[in-house]
């Protein structure tokens, strides 16, 4: 299994993903300032992931702390949790992983920092260990809905490399597979940062699987080929009503899926979810920087000052959506009440 992230000693490490496939290095952070910026850069991506590395990052903060009692300490806690809630503003386990090591701080707080500090490194590796029993067990529910000989379109990462072991929609496959189901993975690219072509291919390529890529504007044409049978994506946030927001040309491979009559299927954990929007619209839709766009590889492709948009992400209504595969089973319209909003 790829070692996406891992707490070593007083540090954390984290496969360097803008460097994948060409090169397998790691980078160390040793402060939180360092993990904020990685997730910035994309050193280490994926909502799950994202969420680990937020986690190990508060630890590292709590870690430079010293010791002092009551509001001052509160203070810096604010100030690391802040600078990590900051990073990046889609993914809801982000958010969910911070909510939870605050937690963590508020029940230990009253017993100074030695007592804080291990409190927090049990629940960091906690959060770090049930993804990947989720993941597992996102696996598990959703191979039944891949059957044997299959052609499945994946956008994006949503495997190892996004989470702390095994993947999401890629964790479906992964199991499909372990049973005996012989599956290939159309990967769609996704421009502009390729999670596509360099990760998805990367990781199915050394478990064997067979792994067939595309760009992501050839995704119609092999759906109306009938080359696609089912479409597997993960997810940033999921709202009550089930609309989600995952990697920017998500929403283009639902609707294209459903013209065309194929499941579309989106697999995430339960702390993706956000009950606390109705729908869609209020998910904050994360814009990045437009050099992203203007240059492929690190090259310039167009004029060098052109107008750019890079949203990173786009929201699919539920209504493409043909299950939504959790940790908890595999969740159907109407998901206000499948997904336990109601
Ligand atoms: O910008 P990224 O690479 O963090 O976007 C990742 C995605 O959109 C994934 O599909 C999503 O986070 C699910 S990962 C299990």
């Amino acid at each position: 299994m790829l070692p996406t992230i891992a707490w070593r000693g007083r540090s954390v490490v984290m496969i360097d993903q803008r460097k994948l496939p060409g090169q397998e290095t790691y980078v160390c952070c040793r402060t939180y300032i360092q993990v904020a910026q990685a997730i910035e850069k994309m050193v280490i991506r994926g909502a799950p992931a994202i969420g680990i590395a937020a986690a190990y990052g508060l630890v590292l903060g709590v870690m430079a702390m010293t010791a002092a009692a009551g509001r001052s300490l509160d203070r810096d806690f604010e100030k690391v949790y802040k600078r990590l809630e900051r990073t990046r503003p889609t993914a809801r386990n982000l958010f969910w992983a911070l909510e939870r090591m605050k937690a963590a701080y508020e029940r230990t707080r009253a017993q100074g920092l030695r007592a804080i500090r291990a409190a927090l490194l049990a629940e960091a590796k906690a959060i770090e260990i049930e993804d990947a029993e989720m993941n597992r067990a996102i696996g598990r529910h959703g191979r039944v809905l891949l059957r044997d000989g299959w052609t499945v379109l994946t956008h994006c990462n949503a495997g190892s490399l996004a989470t702390a072991a095994y993947g999401t929609a890629l964790g479906i496959v992964r199991a499909a597979v372990e049973e005996g189901k012989r599956l290939r993975v159309f990967a769609g690219e996704t421009r502009p940062f390729l999670q596509g072509a360099r990760l998805t291919v990367w990781e199915l390529d050394r478990d064997g699987i067979p792994v067939v890529l595309i760009t992501d504007s050839m995704a119609g044409w092999f759906m109306r080929r009938g080359e696609i049978d089912a479409v597997v994506v993960g997810a940033d946030r999921i709202a009550r009503n089930g609309d989600t927001a995952n990697k920017i040309g998500t929403y283009t491979a639902a609707v294209l899926a459903k013209e065309n009559g194929i499941p579309f299927y989106v697999a995430a954990p339960v702390s993706t979810i956000d009950l606390s929007l109705a729908d869609g619209a209020g998910i904050p839709i994360e814009e990045r920087n437009p050099d992203e766009v203007r240059q492929a590889g690190g090259r310039l492709v167009t004029l060098p000052c052109v107008d750019v948009r890079n949203p990173a992400f786009d929201v699919t209504p539920a209504a493409y959506i043909t299950a939504i595969i959790t940790e908890r089973g595999v969740h159907r319209p109407p998901y206000e009440k499948s997904l336990g909003g109601r």
